[in-house]
């Protein structure tokens, strides 16, 4: 492992202004997001919809730092013929991968998962660099209910998560570490706080039991908020308040920096808690972002699978760029938001 080219990496990823546009959604859950919008889930309309965002020039040369791709789009080739992957180095950006096959019922733990793909990791590390891949993808789920989450459950996440990230550092990629305690409950803030934190503290032990190099790391953590059926919703200042107070508590000064993912929060909350977190500021790590559906909703929307609308797909993409970018500088105002509509 060399320590400094991978640690060059990871603050690449959260250089000031710039996070990542997760993009890596498998093929069950990208044909949920066309169908949504009336579009077929065909290889080719895959590809040029991926298409469409990569070739968002100035939104990718500016404003983001990384791709996260799925195992598809990375042996993908654009309309001319060039590889994706390419594309998106060409604007300045890093390719990345997600490795992990996904959450699978954890035995003896009704309604609780666990994050499969270690078997063979290595072997497919070493295949995804020799694609372009800088970086990699493992997302664990934490889910809140009667009686869950178990300590059976956050362990055994906690310990797939740090092997994923050992094996990834040994073979030359940066671990994006991703435990998400989901927001899809009734649970509100303060039970969420408590999650997060058993959470990254495993985690984090487990990070370094298994020798893995925090400097060379990027975590993605879910923010601290409600779950969507709470009643009680809490204000964009506390939820910004108890987020940082939780990595406060449990991320160490080491890492380089957080890049979170959205959940299921609307775009524009996504953005706002971002920049109320780096308003407050005074932090060891960079804040960004790492989002999918808070990136991808709105230039899905307007593409909506047609080609004549790539040109909007487009704006609507670099307009949710621009916004995450403010608020990664904490220069964010809702203001902006109604001037692009
Ligand atoms: P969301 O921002 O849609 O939660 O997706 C981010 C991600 O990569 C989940 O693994």
């Amino acid at each position: 492992m060399n320590l400094a080219e991978l640690n060059r990496v990871a603050e690449a990823m959260v250089a000031p202004g710039r996070g990542i546009l997760a993009a890596d959604e498998s093929s069950a859950t990208i044909k949920k997001r066309f169908d949504a919008i009336g579009a077929e889930s065909t290889d080719n309309n895959r590809r040029d919809y991926r298409e469409l965002l990569f070739r968002s020039t100035e939104a990718m040369s500016k404003y983001i730092s990384g791709v996260i791709l799925y195992d598809e789009t990375i042996r993908q080739n654009a309309k001319d013929g060039t590889p994706l992957v390419k594309v998106i180095e060409r604007a300045g950006s890093l390719p990345g991968i997600k490795v992990d096959k996904g959450p699978k019922p954890l035995p003896f733990c009704p309604n609780e998962v666990i994050t499969e793909g270690l078997d063979g990791l290595r072997e497919r590390l070493v295949e995804y660099r020799g694609l372009g891949a800088k970086f990699a993808k493992w997302r664990a789920v934490i889910d809140i209910g009667a009686g869950i989450p178990t300590q059976t459950c956050i362990n055994t996440n906690a310990h797939a998560l740090a092997r994923y990230a050992a094996l990834c550092q040994d073979e030359g990629i940066v671990p994006i570490v991703e435990p998400e305690v989901l927001m899809d409950g009734d649970h509100d803030i303060d039970r969420c706080y408590i999650a997060t934190e058993w959470t990254l503290k495993r985690v984090f032990e487990q990070l370094y039991d298994q020798r893995v190099a925090l400097e060379a790391i990027v975590l993605k953590p879910n923010m601290v908020v409600a779950g969507k059926k709470c009643g009680k919703r809490a204000t964009v200042e506390e939820a910004a308040e108890k987020t940082l107070k939780v990595l406060k508590a449990c991320v160490p000064a080491a890492v380089p920096g957080i890049a979170f993912l959205s959940g299921g929060q609307s775009d524009e909350e996504a953005t706002a808690h971002l920049d109320a977190m780096n308003r407050i500021g005074g932090l060891p790590w960079k804040l960004t972002f790492s989002y999918g559906r808070a990136l991808q909703a709105a230039p899905q929307q307007a593409w909506s699978g047609k080609a004549e609308n790539v040109p909007a797909g487009q704006k609507a993409f670099s307009h949710r760029a621009l916004m995450n970018s403010l608020a990664a500088r904490g220069q964010w105002k809702a203001d902006l938001e109604k001037k692009a509509a």
